[in-house]
């Protein structure tokens, strides 16, 4: 099968034939429609974060994926060949025509997505569940604070926090206040005229940090005691969660079939809905890893273009169509 690969840390994707994998009894065999361009794909390839993030070279990126079952291992009775699936790898990349996945890691697509749409959801959306619900332990009535609310990960998490009965509140660039407040913030802070600690004016529950650095630090400020500060890109000092009398932690999302089937329902009712800013064709990875990086925090040790670089939109998923 072709497959996009890096055979070199920092080297250029390329496309090669590689072997077809096999499912193993608990896996499933996908052939792969479309993926999704995650800020980890780059700090991966970049060798950058090795030491804690490893990849075995040569390597084929690509976290997440929507597919046809082409193929089920013996112990597999959820899904069947013909079935529509979305979900995140376990294994092999999904930049290429086939892969081999855990059962347990996918889902059905909801019928009302493209294949593309479905690709942009699995990382993105249960990063957002992951960090507000298991553990910023949000609840109705409460206040969110969520920085980089028009991101991929900040676009969910204000959906699922207004959805469930959260005030939402989020900071992003000011272009980006009419779509925030469409999928449900209630107030939106432009990070680039303001400082949020300044303006806003009352504490809240819980903060999810997609941005970290300075934006981090800063947010001990704005949390009530006993409050959840979740970083989904840098770890939190435990110094300053205690000095501030309030919970802290990074988290790295642990994504599961079920979850994403919990998603899959809600975005199969309308009530949330997906974003994809740009679809490219698997050949074209490179200029949308470009476009990609221009938006990677700092925090990843890589060097962004500058914070809040210009691109041509600030919200949606870059997708690459394979088949
Ligand atoms: N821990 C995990 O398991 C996990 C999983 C998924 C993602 N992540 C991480 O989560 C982070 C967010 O991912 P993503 O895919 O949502 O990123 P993204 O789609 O690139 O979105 C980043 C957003 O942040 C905005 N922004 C930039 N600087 C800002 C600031 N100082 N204050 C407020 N907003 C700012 C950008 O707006 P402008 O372009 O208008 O500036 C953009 O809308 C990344 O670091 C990613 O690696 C972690």
């Amino acid at each position: 099968m072709r497959a996009l690969t890096l055979v070199e840390y920092g080297g250029q994707l390329t496309f090669n034939d590689v072997p077809r994998p096999t499912p193993a009894r608990d896996e499933i065999l996908v052939k792969v429609k479309s993926t999704a361009v995650n800020h980890l794909d780059l700090v991966q390839a970049s060798g950058t974060l090795r030491q804690i993030l490893p990849i075995d070279l040569p390597w084929i990126p690509g976290h997440e994926f929507s597919g046809v079952v082409e193929q089920i291992g013996g112990d597999v009775a959820a899904c069947a060949p013909g079935d529509a699936v979305f979900g995140t790898t376990t294994g092999t990349g999904a930049y290429a025509e086939y892969l081999t996945v855990k059962a347990a890691a996918i889902a059905r697509k909801p019928s009302n997505l493209s294949f593309e749409e479905a690709a942009s959801v699995p990382v993105a959306s249960q990063t957002a569940w992951q960090g507000i619900f298991d553990h910023g332990h949000l609840e109705k009535g409460q206040m969110i604070l969520i920085h980089g609310g028009a991101g991929a990960v900040g676009a969910y998490a204000v959906q699922l926090a207004s959805y469930a009965g959260a005030t939402v509140i989020a900071t992003a660039s000011g272009d980006d206040e009419a779509y925030l407040k469409s999928i449900g913030a209630g107030r939106v802070i432009d990070y680039r005229a303001a400082q949020f600690e300044k303006v806003l004016g009352e504490k809240v529950d819980v903060v999810l940090d997609l941005i970290g650095g300075d934006t981090q630090k800063r947010s001990f400020l704005v949390l009530r005691e006993g409050g959840h500060l979740v970083s989904a890109t840098q770890p939190v000092s435990q110094e300053e969660t205690a000095r501030h009398r309030v919970s802290g932690e990074m988290m790295r999302l642990a994504p599961s079939g079920d979850g994403l089937g919990r998603i899959g329902r809600l975005l199969e009712e309308g009530r949330i809905r997906p974003d994809v800013a740009t679809v490219y064709a698997l050949q074209d990875a490179a200029q949308a890893w470009k476009d990609i990086a221009a938006n990677l925090p700092g925090a990843h040790g890589m060097s962004p273009n500058g914070p809040g670089a210009a691109r041509a939109r600030s919200h949606g998923k870059i997708v690459l169509r394979v088949a």
